[in-house]
């Protein structure tokens, strides 16, 4: 299935595509496919060029990890992420490495980087769909996360699935139109709330 933005002026159509959904394909992800992802994160901007990203893999082949990660979901997510064959964490360095000074834009980097990852996922016919819904602290004990790195969002990667095969309400969901504000609400100039006159 696919979804593509109804948007009101012209981007890119690999923007267009990118969506989130909840039907995944049992269909693995080569490791040949998995590296370009991660290349793709490599190559985000990053403040100082600090690169202050990790990222913990795992595939449905490796169960004992694949569970690890399924458990640190919120149930909400767990019940259609199960079905996907890669789960991500994406972990945060909150302090920069040259003198341990706070990094204020650690998680904007890994946005930035995932955001990456998820459009390069898109160009190859994958379907990455993030979530804040997961319990932080279970992700650190299971996977020894060290002190000073935060993991910021998990991530399910996979092929498309069937959206009929998804039980409610993310089926509903699924098959919903996609929303945006219009960006007259947040691109703004001269003051904050007056609206840029080139998008009024
Ligand atoms: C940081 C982040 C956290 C999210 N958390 C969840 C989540 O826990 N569960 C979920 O089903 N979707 C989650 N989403 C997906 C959003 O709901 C989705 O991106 C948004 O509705 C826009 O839809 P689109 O990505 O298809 O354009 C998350 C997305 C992001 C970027």
């Amino acid at each position: 299935m696919n979804k593509p933005a109804p948007v009101e002026y012209a981007v890119q159509d690999l923007i267009k595509n990118r969506w989130s959904p909840r039907a995944f394909s049992d269909k693995p992800v080569s490791s040949e496919l998995l590296r370009s992802l991660f290349e793709a994160a490599r190559w985000a901007p990053s403040s100082s060029n600090e690169q202050p990203w990790a990222y913990i893999v795992a595939t449905k082949d490796d169960p004992e990890n694949f569970e690890k990660s399924l458990g640190a979901l919120i149930e909400f997510n767990a019940n259609w992420a199960k079905h996907a064959p890669v789960l991500v964490i994406a972990v945060a360095e909150l302090a920069f490495a040259k003198n341990n000074a706070p990094n204020r834009n650690a998680q904007y980097d890994v946005g930035a980087a995932s955001m990456q990852l998820s459009l390069e996922a898109t160009a190859r016919g994958l379907v990455v769909h993030q979530m804040a819904g997961f319990d932080p602290e279970a992700a650190k004990e299971a996977y020894d996360i060290p002190q000073g790195w935060d993991p910021i969002a998990a991530m399910a990667i996979g092929y498309p699935g069937d959206a009929s095969s998804l039980p409610e309400p993310y089926q509903t969901r699924e098959k919903a139109p996609r929303s945006r504000k219009p960006i007259r609400e947040f691109v703004m100039s001269g003051r904050w709330g007056h609206t840029a006159e080139f998008v009024k």
